[in-house]
């Protein structure tokens, strides 16, 4: 039954999609456009500058989305806030967490009877819990945050993605690619994650690039946050929240203390979690999730789906949902490599799940089934693709993008040069998708 509530919320929803996402957007870069000429090619790239520096998440202090593997400078990051509780005097009366109450409501002031005496300075530093006891300011980084709490914490995060035909990369730097077009299961804690953390979800579809293709994209994602189901639809850049088409930005509980947020920026959604885990997805069909990078999410159990575990090992990134690890005679490969192309999807296949939200035609072709070694002739993708490769020299139209680290150029470069060969129209797509993660890993371009 629904809650009276609820149906309220919802009709104030549907009375407010015609302010939804403005479509004027979708095509703009590569619809009409060859990618022939380098000029045009910068063009777009002067246009996404310009969006970006429009962004919101852009700034000094961006969400913590923007920021990436952070390492701390603070050698023993753990220490002040162990010493804080470890400061800890149960006995005392002024602010206990358990009865009697906090008498000055758990906020960080003094008692003005009980100044504060172990720390003069009474503010905790950004992405930190403040609480006082026993007469003294206790300063905590957030879930997923480390640092000295006192000056402040930083997101230690990690991520993994997806893109183009798809091709993945595990959270522990595996690559391969999966065309199947069943929704699967992209990564959710194996049980559960260990406190304060909540589960989460996050499952996507793909659809064939074209009738007879044996390649597919990305088109659709849905994520599991508290009760929300969150589902994007891809092709018609639409949010469906609980199964009702939502605008966005979209907060909940409530915008001015959100627990999850779903915005759209330049083509990319955004839908994060208060405990900082951030699905990106963007309608050229990239997919990327990025996750607390902490021991309650790290281990070989902890994280299951085809994005893998996070335990700093490749070799063991491709499961069957029964546990059981495929074993890759060469993990540094690209997998499937020739060998263990039925194996490899027949364990892929089995994250494919019934439970996802269904918006067209259900039919699906599975990931064994659409393997097939075709040939293609690399030849022409190889001159399409060149300009990622040259700038891994510092030259080319996208030279500015030199200071990514060179094995990720060429991911992209043999990203580019698979998908080309095998749909030749899709070199824009390609183009399009670098210069994203260019952006994405070189903010100030
Ligand atoms: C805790 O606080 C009480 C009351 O202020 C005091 O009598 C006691 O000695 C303190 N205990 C410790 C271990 O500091
Ligand atoms: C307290 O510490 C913070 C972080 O170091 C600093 O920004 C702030 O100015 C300090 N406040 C006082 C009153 O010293
Ligand atoms: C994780 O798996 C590896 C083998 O893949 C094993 O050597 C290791 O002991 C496991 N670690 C834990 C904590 O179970
Ligand atoms: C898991 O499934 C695979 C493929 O069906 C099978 O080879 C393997 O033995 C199974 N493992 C377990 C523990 O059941
Ligand atoms: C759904 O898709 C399948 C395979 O792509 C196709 O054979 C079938 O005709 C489609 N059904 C409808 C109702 O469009
Ligand atoms: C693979 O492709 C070939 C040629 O297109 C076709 O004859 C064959 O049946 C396909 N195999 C599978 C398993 O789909
Ligand atoms: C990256 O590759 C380019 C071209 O091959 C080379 O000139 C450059 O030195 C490489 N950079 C690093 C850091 O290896």
């Amino acid at each position: 039954m629904l809650r009276k509530s609820t149906a309220i919320l919802w009709l104030i929803a549907l009375f407010a999609v015609a302010q939804c996402l403005e479509e004027e957007e979708t095509h703009r870069f590569c619809n009409d456009l060859s990618c022939a000429p380098r000029e045009r090619l910068l063009e777009v790239i002067r246009e996404m500058q310009e969006d970006k520096m429009q962004s919101p998440y852009r700034g000094a202090h961006p969400n913590a989305f923007i920021e990436f593997e952070h390492t701390s400078k603070n050698k023993n990051p753990l220490k002040v806030s162990q010493l804080d509780d470890a400061a800890v005097n149960t006995t005392c009366s002024i602010c206990n967490m358990d009865p009697p109450p906090c008498l000055n409501g758990g906020t960080c002031q003094a008692d003005p009877n009980h100044p504060f005496t172990k720390y003069r300075n009474t503010t905790c530093g950004i992405n930190t819990d403040c609480s006082v006891r026993n007469h003294q300011i206790i300063c905590q980084c957030k879930p997923g945050y480390l640092g000295n709490p006192r000056l402040g914490c930083k997101a230690q995060t990690i991520r993994t993605c997806a893109d183009g035909d798809p091709h993945f990369k595990s959270f522990d730097g595996l690559y391969y690619d999966y065309q199947g077009t069943c929704p699967f299961i992209y990564s959710e804690p194996c049980t559960s994650l260990e406190a304060p953390f909540n589960y989460y979800s996050v499952k996507a579809k793909s659809e064939l690039a074209g009738t007879g293709a044996h390649v597919s994209y990305i088109r659709e994602v849905e994520v599991e946050f508290y009760t929300l189901r969150i589902h994007v639809d891809g092709n018609k850049r639409t949010v469906y929240v609980n199964g009702i088409k939502t605008c966005v930005p979209y907060y909940w509980p409530s915008k001015s203390n959100p627990r999850i947020s779903v915005k759209y920026n330049s083509g990319t959604f955004f839908i994060q979690n208060d405990q900082n885990v951030l699905v990106t997805y963007d309608w050229t069909g990239r997919l990327c999730l990025q996750v607390p990078n902490i021991p309650q999410f790290q281990g070989n159990d902890t994280l299951c789906g085809i994005a893998g575990n996070i335990n700093k090992n490749k070799a063991d990134d491709v499961k069957f949902k029964n546990g059981t690890v495929l074993p890759l005679a060469n993990p540094n490969a690209r997998q499937p490599t020739k060998d263990n192309g039925i194996i490899f999807n027949k364990a892929e296949d089995t994250w494919i799940t019934d439970d996802f939200l269904k918006l067209r035609n259900a039919s699906c072709i599975n990931g064994e089934q659409l393997f097939n070694n075709s040939d293609c002739d690399p030849t022409k993708a190889i001159a399409r693709c060149d300009p990622i490769q040259k700038a891994m020299g510092g030259s080319g139209p996208f030279a500015l993008c030199k200071d990514m680290d060179n094995e990720t150029i060429q991911e992209f470069y043999d990203d580019c040069v698979f998908d080309v060969c095998h749909i030749p129209t899709d070199d824009c797509v390609s183009l399009q998708t670098f210069v994203r993660e260019c952006m994405w890993m070189l903010p100030g371009i």
